[in-house]
């Protein structure tokens, strides 16, 4: 057994939830575990558990035959202690002071968080407070900043990409134009890469905002070529080029009254210009469900163990992040409230145009 000072960790997963979860809560419980004799306390749903003391001792047996099993163990929640935080009615304690209550009541020695952008910017608002913190990224939007890639994400794309290939066929029998809306509101690397992955022909991102009569004028050259068919993947928050002057306020105005989501929006309005039948698919909840890809098996465990690591080591305040090769701590700070958005020089950008997919600019 190696030797850390640190004798009990709690571990919580917060946010949406994404395929690879429970493989990183094994490699990183199995390595405190096996490694050091740390013992695991396991946090239900999220943060809210941190805060009503929801949690109990995890052994050996918890964290075995989870590796390929979606969703999280532990549950989930997107509460958020920090924000317009109220007293409890029955303890009078607010949020953060019923949290350290708890990480006393448990002997905490560190926490370790696995979640987004929101559960990350948090852990380095509880390592301001004096709590150990070690954050791990997790999102199948692929959009937190100073890691090259989160858990769940190539699953998601996996999904996508299936999704597309499918629609790809029943697109060709019918003609039609088949919209495809993925998740990701405020950065586009899900659409962007099963849009490549699938051949999407249109490719709407949240960075890139369309205009209507590009889209048209690139789907009515494809049918002159002898393709009536044609794939147009939407990621959820793509916007048109009016719409990106909005103010956040004029922007939630413009959209109120909207019928459905805004792929039904972009079909409606490719109807409109080319006259081609359209057909829209909203892909949901199915890209962050089920069993996480043997790629993201590989780096949840990477994610996981590297955490564990760094607990023993008592390498607090930092989130564990990818960067080519290799696994590193990166300040909270450094994190917290940032998006990673595409840019819009990115290879896969570049590629994608240049074999001919249309990102409505
Ligand atoms: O996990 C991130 C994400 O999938 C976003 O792309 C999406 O907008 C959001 O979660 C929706 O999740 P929920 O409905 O669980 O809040």
């Amino acid at each position: 057994m190696k030797k850390s000072k640190v004798k009990t960790i709690g571990i919580l997963t917060s946010g949406g939830d994404a395929p690879g979860l429970n493989t990183a809560i094994r490699g990183l419980a199995r390595t405190c575990i096996q490694q050091y004799g740390i013992k695991i306390i396991g946090i239900q749903n999220g943060y809210r558990g941190l805060i009503l003391g929801d949690g109990q001792e995890m052994g050996p047996d918890d964290f075995s035959g989870i590796l390929t099993r979606g969703g999280t163990i532990l549950g989930t929640s997107r509460t958020k202690p920090f924000k317009k935080p109220m007293p409890d009615p029955k303890t009078g304690l607010l949020p953060i002071e019923a949290i350290k209550q708890n990480y006393k009541k448990w002997n905490l020695d560190a926490l370790c968080v696995l979640g987004g952008n929101g559960t990350n910017t948090t852990a380095g608002l509880l390592a301001e407070e004096g709590l150990n913190v070690i954050g791990l990224p997790k999102t199948i939007d692929n959009d937190i900043v100073e890691t090259d890639v989160t858990i769940g994400f190539h699953t998601a794309v996996d999904v996508a990409t299936e999704a597309i290939d499918r629609l790809h066929t029943t697109a060709h029998s019918h003609n039609r134009i088949m919209v495809i809306e993925l998740m990701g509101h405020k950065a586009g690397w899900l659409g962007l890469y099963s849009g490549v992955a699938g051949g999407g022909d249109v490719i709407l991102l949240p960075e890139i905002p369309y205009h209507v009569d590009s889209i048209a004028q690139h789907l009515k050259q494809r049918k002159i070529a002898g393709k009536p068919f044609s794939i147009v993947v939407v990621a959820e928050g793509a916007l048109s080029e009016a719409e990106s002057f909005l103010s956040k306020k004029e922007f939630k105005k413009n959209r109120t009254g909207m019928i459905g989501s805004i792929g039904y929006r972009v079909a409606r309005e490719l109807e409109a210009a080319t006259g081609l039948e359209s057909r829209v698919s909203v892909l949901g909840y199915l890209q962050r469900g089920g069993i996480p890809s043997p790629y993201d098996r590989v780096l949840a465990t990477e994610f996981g163990v590297r955490a564990a690591h760094m607990v023993a080591a008592g390498d607090f305040g930092k989130m564990v992040a990818k960067c080519g090769d290799s696994f590193v701590g990166i300040p909270l700070k450094k994190v917290a409230g940032k998006v990673k958005s595409v840019p819009l020089d990115h290879p896969a950008i570049i590629s994608a145009r240049d074999v001919g997919s249309c990102f409505g600019d």
